[in-house]
């Protein structure tokens, strides 16, 4: 386990999927909104931008999809732990088939296929927080207790518990990892709540940084070689009181992202990427 824990946040590869000019009308989200595709796709060019030309990560991009409104939101059809790869049973019926192309790209990649076909069961890896030393499953609109059962079969080496969650889409849509046993949170009650039931559930004690927004709270760690703990996190402009948190942490690279667009169909910062490690012998 302490190697394992030695290797958290450490990614070689990064898979990305490009924005359908359909996500403006047709993606999923919680409250209504329009949304500037134009915007969107900049956006997410600027955060490919930072996985591949500022941390020099091997980036998979994968087209867009115009019948799959929501593909760009890669996260949600995978879960990545060491060699496998467990490709979900996404929640939104209208998710299912973005799965196709993350099996196949995962396949090519050499990791070990697990798939969900127990018709019962969903998962969005946006409910799955990994901790380095366990996972966390959210139970949510899009993820159920056969889910979560699966994943725990699949991913065998580590404690596995699940978490209501009451508000938001996902787990990771108020919480996320903030380097080894740190975990970032919101500052809403239900964010709070699930905590404690994280922190009751598990036997290590993990460190918080609560951040005044729950969305806030979605960002993504890296512990890269020759550039140390990494943080790429919302900006001053989308979340200004929840930036000043994150200013304030000492012996990070720290990068803002513009998330602000993607966010308006409950996409966040770890939504766009599914980040792994592959050593060479895999
Ligand atoms: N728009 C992201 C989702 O609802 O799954």
């Amino acid at each position: 386990m302490a190697g394992l824990m030695a290797d958290f946040g450490h990614y070689t590869h990064a898979i990305v999927r490009g924005v359908p000019a359909s996500l403006a009308k047709d993606a999923l989200r919680i409250v209504q909104a329009d949304i500037d595709v134009v915007k969107a796709q900049r956006e997410h060019e600027a955060y490919v931008e930072v996985l591949k030309t500022r941390l020099g990560l091997e980036v998979v991009e994968l087209p867009a999809d115009e019948s799959l409104p929501d593909c760009v939101f890669v996260e949600d059809a995978a879960v990545v732990c060491g060699d496998t790869a467990l490709i979900t049973r996404p929640g939104a019926e209208s998710r299912r088939r973005e799965t196709e192309l993350m099996k196949k790209t995962l396949k090519d990649l050499n990791l070990k296929i697990v798939e969900m076909t127990d018709e019962t069961a969903t998962l969005d890896g946006g409910d799955v927080l990994f901790t380095g030393r366990e996972f966390f499953v959210g139970l949510s609109k899009r993820t159920n207790q056969r889910g979560a059962e699966i994943l725990a079969d699949v991913f065998k080496d580590y404690a596995v518990s699940t978490v209501p969650v009451v508000q938001g889409l996902h787990l990771k849509s108020f919480c996320s990892m903030g380097g080894p046993g740190l975990i970032v949170i919101g500052s809403s009650e239900p964010a709070q709540k699930a905590l404690k039931i994280m922190q009751q559930m598990s036997d290590h004690r993990y460190d918080k940084l609560t951040v005044p927004d729950d969305f806030g709270a979605n960002c993504i760690y890296m512990n890269l070689p020759n550039k140390g703990h990494v943080l790429l996190h919302p900006t001053a402009e989308q979340f200004p009181e929840s930036a000043k948190v994150f200013e304030k942490l000492k012996d990070y690279m720290l990068i803002p992202v513009c998330n602000m667009e993607k966010v308006k169909v409950d996409g966040a910062l770890t939504c766009c990427s599914v980040l792994f490690n592959k050593k060479a012998d895999i």
